[in-house]
């Protein structure tokens, strides 16, 4: 999914980046330049940031809840 137009940044170009230690919007916008022309793709790169934290906090803790099994 494209997410920032100005950019042609894509959800996959977020991942990536998340997964090189980005965790904010200012670390896409430094990254890939997200945000950083009209901005409308503010939001929507914020919240994917969001999913992926949250999706990787509950990997970790079903890991974590399968360890200890
Ligand atoms: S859509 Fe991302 S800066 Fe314009």
């Amino acid at each position: 999914m494209i997410v920032c137009l100005c950019h042609a940044g894509n959800e996959g170009d977020i991942v990536r980046a998340a997964s090189e230690g980005a965790s904010a919007l200012t670390h896409l916008s430094e990254r890939l330049n997200l945000g950083t022309s009209c901005g409308a793709c503010r939001d929507c790169a914020v919240d994917c940031l969001e999913k992926l934290s949250q999706s990787n906090r509950a990997e970790s803790l079903l890991k974590a809840s399968t360890a200890q099994i």
